[in-house]
């Protein structure tokens, strides 16, 4: 099969419940491409050496024209890329200044000054519960917990989140294989508006942050004067909207995730119950066996690149498969089980290299904390429809609801 059929049904929203079997048959070549499609990596080995690798690039602009053609959704000269989105050095520039408030690089105290304010959240969500017999985790818990988290993080009002919500979905639904013309003009109208939207709604907020500035991340982005000078002010408003999106639309699907794979292994939900301690390899297992990001579909070779023994031409446009590397058997034992107690589990679920997830110590606290209470105060959960309904989402895979019935809080 070509790789464009394969991706189509990777793509297709049939196949969004389970599309792990198609990875499978996708890894028998670890490098494909169709005749004008990109070129899909599915295997461990070769995705990792990719993404340390200098000569693939993140930024669109490095596209062949006709590639960008077929998949540039990016480009409105007034609001350049963010840092996920460039390479070094300004990546490294932006990244660092991105990172100045959370503490020194690599230690990122203010994720640990945050537990008691998470376990708050948390408490505050499961309580609201009380007195219902049937939830949507979605609505009720997973989308409003990492949500409440960022906004607090940013110093964005929470109670903007009804305006922001949709333009953060358009966003986030750009990532996804654009389909027919049509779909792809309507696509890149529809997220130039909300880009647009968005931006608009964050400068009027960095500029009030930096005439009063409060103990947000903003502020400091807005105030900050580190070794690297200051970020400009369209610097800090891209910055804002990748963390924004970044922080919405990922940890509440880790989340759900974890509560459906949980829910049918009823043993491995006793077992975290009765030890919380599970959490930490647990949420590393979901990160490698049921991932939020399923393919990182923005890169570009910036030289002809032998890999597997393809070679890769300049300018061509990669997908890189990570959850069908995550669950490579040249690198996982029994790869398709999950396995809670997993050790040597170097999953891709955060990336690698250079770009590696920037919110992942976050990310992690959130999912340990979100599954350990839901399962410790949830009495008899259980899913009213398995496989639940998903988004339409590909690349940002994970249920639109997950309804359960429950017979108390406690
Ligand atoms: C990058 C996954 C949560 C901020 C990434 C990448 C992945 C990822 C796979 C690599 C992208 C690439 O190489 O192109 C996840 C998952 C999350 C999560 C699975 C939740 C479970 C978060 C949160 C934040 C965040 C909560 C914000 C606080 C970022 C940023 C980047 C990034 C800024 C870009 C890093 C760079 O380019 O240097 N994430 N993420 N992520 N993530 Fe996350």
């Amino acid at each position: 099969m070509t790789s464009v059929a394969l991706l189509r049904q990777i793509t297709d929203y049939a196949n969004r419940p389970d599309p792990y079997p198609l990875y499978a048959e996708l890894r028998k070549t670890p490098v494909v491409r169709d005749e004008d499609g990109p070129y899909l990596v599915s295997t461990y080995w070769e995705i990792k050496s990719l993404l340390h690798d200098p000569r693939v690039s993140s930024d669109a602009r490095n596209l062949t024209p006709e590639a960008a053609r077929g998949t540039d959704l990016e480009q409105d000269p007034n609001l350049p890329p963010a840092f996920i989105r460039l390479d070094p050095p300004e990546h490294d520039r932006l990244r660092r200044l991105a990172m100045r408030p959370f503490g020194p690089p690599h230690t990122p105290r203010r994720v640990f000054d945050m537990h008691g304010e998470l376990t708050e959240i948390v408490s505050g969500l499961i309580d609201a519960l009380r007195d219902r017999d049937a939830i949507d985790l979605v609505d009720d818990f997973s989308y409003p917990f990492p949500v409440t988290v960022i906004c607090r993080l940013l110093g964005v009002p929470r109670e903007d989140e009804k305006h922001f919500h949709e333009w953060a979905d358009t966003i986030a639904a750009s990532l996804d294989p654009p389909g027919t013309d049509e779909e792809r003009q309507a696509q890149q109208e529809s997220l130039r508006q909300a880009r647009g939207d968005l931006a608009a709604y964050l400068a009027g907020l960095v500029e009030e942050r930096r005439r009063a500035p409060r103990d947000d991340m903003l502020s400091a982005m807005a105030t900050d004067h580190g070794p690297d000078g200051q970020m400009s002010p369209v610097e800090i408003i891209t910055t804002a909207a990748l963390l924004l999106v970044a922080g919405h639309e990922t940890t509440v699907n880790l989340i759900t995730n974890g509560m459906l794979t949980l829910l049918r292994n009823p043993d491995v939900l006793q077992r975290l119950r009765s030890d919380p301690g599970l959490a930490v390899p647990l949420v590393e297992e979901l990160l490698r066996f049921e991932p939020p990001v399923q393919m990182l579909p923005q890169r570009t070779t910036l030289a002809d690149i032998d890999i597997a023994g393809t070679i890769i031409p300049k300018g061509a446009p990669l997908y890189l498969m990570v959850a069908s590397g995550s669950r490579d058997p040249q690198r996982f034992t029994d790869p398709d089980r999950f396995i809670p107690d997993r050790t040597d589990n170097q999953h891709l679920g955060f990336g690698h290299g250079l770009h590696n997830c920037f919110g992942a110590p976050l990310a992690r606290l959130e999912a340990q904390l979100a599954l350990t209470e839901l399962v410790r105060r949830l009495d008899a959960p259980r899913l009213v429809e398995d496989p639940p309904p998903y988004r339409r989402n590909a690349v940002l895979r994970g249920p639109r609801h997950l309804p359960l019935t429950v017979s108390g809080i406690r």
